[in-house]
């Protein structure tokens, strides 16, 4: 697969594999051992690029999803890359899912957070370590600076901030080079264009998460599609919910016809579309099933021209469109 630059030295796959969903959030985890085989399938398929978190698991193994990564690509170690994220555990406790958000990004935390997933990622460094939330008790000057302390250790090689804003990158970067941050985009969910200049200006590259807004954008799910409500986040997302896929079939429709016209898919085009947008937006749709790894890695060989982009940046503007799922809800 092509190679992008994320900030001004970590060359990455252009899309990446989102491992989450392996573990967490869209139903039933996959067996670990069928994961592995999965995960080593996709590096098969050239993605070096494999994004996990501290806290991707299941309820027997909360750090589940880092172990799964660690031992599919033990054996690949110095020839992919891997990003993890430290500062949020979530409120299982709470009763409810999507579970709440905890943040923690005290320095004292990060040190053990980061030691315990380079034990369960059987690693000794870490390509790209980021912050999963902003704590707002914490100063980003101060994360910036365990994050320095960290680089100069050997122990992280960048890092980057996930869910940020202008001025807390900006405090953030002044203090250590941030490489990337990690922001949920997709056609249904835009509002972080308004830090592209901010990210031109840094030379800092975008991770974008939820690419495929969840899978809805890949036009396969529709009425039949049921999701179960005590492990599924999409069980009470809004773009997946009856009485909004009328809403939505215009912009499905939106998609079939780019789809068509480039011999691709529904998700080829949500992924080819930011992938043409901007050389340093970095897509890590996530997915279980090998054939749909190889899709949506097929994305990175779609153009779109300028104009066939800013034609579907003009349509996605009027297109009817539900509301989208934004995320879950952070404690302090
Ligand atoms: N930083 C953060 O706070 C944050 C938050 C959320 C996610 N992430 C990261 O971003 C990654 C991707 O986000 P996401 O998984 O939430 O959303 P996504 O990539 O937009 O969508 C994932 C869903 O789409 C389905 N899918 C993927 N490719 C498909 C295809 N070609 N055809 C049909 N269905 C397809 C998957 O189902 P199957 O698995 O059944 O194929 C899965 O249900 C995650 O894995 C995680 O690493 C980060």
């Amino acid at each position: 697969m092509k190679q992008r630059l994320l900030g001004h030295t970590l060359s990455v796959s252009a899309i990446g594999l989102g491992c989450m969903g392996f573990s967490h959030a869209y139903g039933a985890p996959t067996a670990p051992s069928e994961a592995i085989w999965r995960i080593r399938r996709a590096v098969g398929m050239g993605y070096t690029f494999f994004d996990t978190a501290e806290v991707y698991g299941t309820p027997s193994d909360p750090h589940d999803n880092e172990r799964i990564v660690g031992k599919a690509l033990a054996s690949c170690r110095h020839e992919v890359q891997i990003a993890t994220k430290f500062g949020i555990v979530f409120d299982t406790s709470s009763g409810t899912t999507p579970y709440p958000l905890i943040t923690d990004s005290r320095p004292e935390q990060i040190r053990r957070s980061v030691e315990g997933s380079l034990r369960r990622l059987q690693t000794d460094y870490i390509d790209l370590y980021f912050q999963h939330r902003v704590d707002p008790r914490i100063p980003a000057e101060d994360v910036a600076g365990v994050m320095a302390e960290l680089i100069k250790e050997g122990k992280i090689l960048h890092w980057g901030i996930s869910e940020v804003n202008e001025a807390y990158l900006r405090r953030a970067h002044a203090v250590c080079p941030v490489a990337a941050v990690q922001n949920r985009y997709s056609m249904m969910a835009r509002h972080y264009e308004a830090l592209f200049p901010v990210l031109e200006e840094l030379g800092i590259g975008l991770v974008a998460f939820s690419p495929l807004a969840n899978g809805f954008l890949t036009g396969c799910y529709g009425r039949d599609s049921s999701f179960n409500s005590k492990d599924d986040y999409r069980s009470a997302m809004p773009q997946f919910q009856p009485e909004n896929l009328a809403v939505n079939q215009e912009l499905l429709h939106l998609l079939q016809i780019y789809a068509e016209a480039k011999g691709a898919t529904c998700s080829q085009i949500s992924l080819a579309w930011m992938l043409c947008k901007k050389p340093w937006i970095v897509p890590i749709p996530g997915t279980r099933q090998e054939g749909r790894m190889a899709e949506n890695a097929g994305a990175a060989d779609i153009m779109l021209t300028a104009d066939e982009v800013s034609a579907l940046d003009q349509a996605l503007q009027s297109v009817p469109m539900s509301a989208v799922f934004g995320g879950t809800a952070t404690k302090a």
